[in-house]
């Protein structure tokens, strides 16, 4: 078993990372670019989407904001949503508790969520690349399935009801967000939520801890991939490390404080048949400050079968460029697999 990243880092004077979290060794995509040349913002800061004018904007404000979502999820696939209506008193206390969960001693209840696979209901550990490689991340994590079922840790004390109306007031963002998103596609508002079962959508809560390092440059937080399911929802603890590739750089997603930052995933691209992408990130590391972001990955319902939408492809006119696949047999295929640099879409052509 591979102890956490945490105890390495408790060990006192560590002043070399062990080999095995050197990324040279890793996929082309991540030796290419070292994280420190990571280029600051060249492309502009990533796009704000005022989620207010959404949900209660005048009917004017309200079509620019879905013609305005149409061209950042074209263009960007990530965006960051501002007033969303989620307690910033709720915010902070979810990161609390994932750092609670994190200083628990690894003997006490961390223990039983150790080495799970993607589908069971908790899992905690370090960031492993799967086989062959079995390569090292810079990166614990807690990972627990908060829908249809809701499942939490029972420690920290209070951690279970803060994850329950987190996850709920991410789940209301979501489906909101899906709605201007369908309407950016010209479909009727609800359609996405109705087409992939979002009522009972597999919802991924994730928390990453990732301690400062002290050779930064050497070391991946998380190698580069896009997200499976609709939209993954993430904020942090106001320390940066997430960087996303757009135009075949690396660039800095720099997160506002109390801010949601959305990313569009996979699934989301096969429905929309490619239109829409999901956008390939990675996380990099510091030398100063213990990061924690809280990643929730909302996806369709396990058995959800998503296929390009007919009505986006001109009902036939236009060829579906992806193959349908049940969402539980992706997520399974997918966490066989290892992450690093692969795609588990299923591209026909
Ligand atoms: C993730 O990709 O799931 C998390 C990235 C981050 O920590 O910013
Ligand atoms: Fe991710």
């Amino acid at each position: 078993k591979v102890s956490t990243v945490k105890t390495l880092v408790e060990k006192p004077g560590l002043t070399h990372i062990p080999p095995t979290y050197a990324f040279q060794t890793r996929s082309a995509s991540d030796q290419e670019i070292p994280s420190n040349e990571a280029a600051g913002e060249p492309e502009g800061p990533i796009p704000i989407v005022d989620f207010s004018l959404l949900t209660s904007g005048t009917p004017d404000q309200r079509s620019t904001i879905i013609q305005d979502l149409r061209n950042i999820c074209q263009d960007w696939g990530c965006f960051m949503v501002i007033n969303h209506g989620v307690d910033e008193s709720l915010l902070n206390k979810i990161l609390d508790g994932c750092r609670e969960f994190f200083d628990l001693e690894d003997k006490e209840e961390k223990k039983e969520y150790e080495g799970k696979k993607i589908l069971d209901t908790i899992c905690y550990g370090t960031s492993t690349d799967g086989p062959p490689s079995e390569a090292l991340f810079w990166r614990d994590y807690l990972r627990v399935r908060v829908h249809p079922e809701f499942h939490s840790p029972r420690k920290p004390a209070g951690f279970s009801e803060v994850l329950a109306a987190f996850s709920e007031g991410v789940r209301g963002v979501v489906r909101d967000l899906l709605g201007g998103i369908s309407e950016s596609l010209g479909l009727e508002s609800s359609h996405i939520y109705r087409a992939l079962d979002v009522e009972s959508s597999l919802q991924l809560f994730v928390a990453n801890f990732y301690p400062p390092c002290p050779q930064p440059e050497l070391a991946l937080g998380l190698p580069s991939h896009t997200d499976p399911g609709l939209l993954t929802l993430l904020m942090q603890n106001g320390i940066n490390g997430l960087q996303l590739q757009r135009k075949g750089k690396w660039i800095n997603a720099n997160i506002i404080s109390g801010a949601f930052f959305v990313q569009i995933d996979d699934h989301l691209e096969v429905f929309t048949n490619g239109k829409y992408k999901s956008v390939t990130h990675r996380a990099v590391v510091n030398n100063k400050s213990t990061r924690i972001s809280i990643a929730v990955v909302n996806g369709p319902s396990l058995d959800t079968v998503v296929s390009p939408e007919l009505e986006l492809l001109g009902n036939g006119s236009h060829t579906a460029a992806y193959a349908e696949m049940k969402y539980k047999d992706y997520l399974e295929l997918r966490y066989k697999k290892s992450l690093n640099g692969n795609s588990t879409l299923n591209h026909i052509k």
